[in-house]
């Protein structure tokens, strides 16, 4: 598959489609089945900072804080139950030694000089690129949204200072203005970013009057906002945009990559139609391509973007206040 290749972050990748970070990219049976079916990288599972302070608890006996911590930190992400952050990055390790495909460690901590040590300890495995997952849900009243960004950005600077290889930064669409966010961390030579990460949301049974935590999965269709912006941003940044968040089929990676993606992360599809489906997600792609005449992705990507689209409007509200002043418009979609 020639023409399918591309590269993100600098690093080669035989295709377009990245396994994101999840629960199947937490062991090497299951990287191995995602390098078989065909997927360009692999993301690692996040290494979280609740795993680096829960060793440091055990390392210093404190067991009963321990037992108060432990439920809050495994509905986080059910598999990092066990691992402490050295079994972790003995894992990295040995999953970039099992696969040929690049493989992107991804961490989540919150203290800043932790960000940056497990970073450093991270490159050491051996690891291709690096992803910073900015996974941070605001519980604080008091605290402003600009400091917020501007720690973020300072976290980057001091990262990008640390490291040698490539990474990128997967956020949440939840800012006041995601472009001026990503602007600033392109400014910090950030290579990619990962548009974009979903938050697992609290559930109530209402039976039980009681908090649980399904598995909730993206929906097929729920890749909206990052193609909208890659459409935005493609041609107005110099790192990678790699859309994440709602990418089922072949098709919906053809649309971002018209947006402007370089590639695309995938793991609700895989959990929902299995690890083999991903290789049909390619040959959609291959498919599509021949059928158009495009010889390499460079051939379309971006060709929809803001840049570049021919419809000026297609990303600002006026394609909304079009179909409200045009009920037909809405009869017409409602009947097609
Ligand atoms: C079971 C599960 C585990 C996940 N673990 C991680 C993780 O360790 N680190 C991370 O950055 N994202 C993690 N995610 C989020 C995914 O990487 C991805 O950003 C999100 O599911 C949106 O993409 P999708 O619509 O293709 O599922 C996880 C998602 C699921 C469903």
């Amino acid at each position: 598959m020639d023409s399918l290749e591309t590269t993100y972050m600098g690093l080669h990748l035989r295709n377009p489609v990245i396994a994101g970070a999840s629960s199947l990219t937490s062991n090497v049976t299951t990287i191995k089945a995602l390098e078989q079916a065909g997927a360009g990288a692999v993301v690692i599972s996040s290494l979280f900072e609740e795993q680096i302070q829960l060793e440091r608890l055990q390392l210093d006996e404190e067991l009963a804080e321990f037992d108060n911590l432990h439920p809050e930190m495994v509905t986080i992400f059910p598999h990092i139950e066990h691992a402490g952050p050295q079994e972790h990055l003995m894992w990295v390790r040995r999953a970039t030694e099992a696969v040929g495909i690049p493989v992107i460690a991804s961490l989540n901590a919150v203290n800043r000089e932790t960000w940056v040590k497990y970073a450093k300890l991270l490159q050491e495995t051996g690891v291709d690129g690096l992803e910073l997952n900015f996974y941070a849900t605001p519980t604080d009243l008091t605290r402003d949204g600009a400091s917020i960004e501007d720690e973020q950005v300072a976290i980057a600077a001091d990262v990008r200072q640390a490291i040698s290889i490539p990474f990128a930064v997967k956020l949440s669409p939840f800012y006041a203005n995601p472009l001026h966010v990503v602007s600033r961390l392109d400014a910090e030579g950030v290579d990619g970013f990962v548009l974009f990460n979903r938050f697992f949301q609290p559930e109530i049974d209402v039976s039980q009057e009681r908090h649980i935590s399904p598995l909730r999965l993206s929906n097929e269709g729920d890749y909206g906002l990052s193609l909208r912006f890659a459409g935005l941003l493609f041609g107005n940044v110099t790192g990678d945009i790699c859309s994440s968040a709602g990418i089922f089929t072949g098709e919906d990676a053809i649309k971002t990559i018209l947006a402007g993606a370089t590639c695309v992360q995938v793991v609700s599809t895989l959990y929902r139609n299995r690890i083999p489906y991903l290789t049909s997600m390619l040959e959609t792609i291959e498919g599509w391509m021949a059928e158009k005449g495009y010889g390499a992705l460079e051939d379309f990507r971006g060709k929809l973007s803001r840049a570049q689209a021919p419809d000026r409007w297609a990303y600002t509200r006026a394609q909304y206040v079009k179909l409200l002043l045009k009920p037909e418009l809405l009869r017409r979609q409602r009947s097609a």
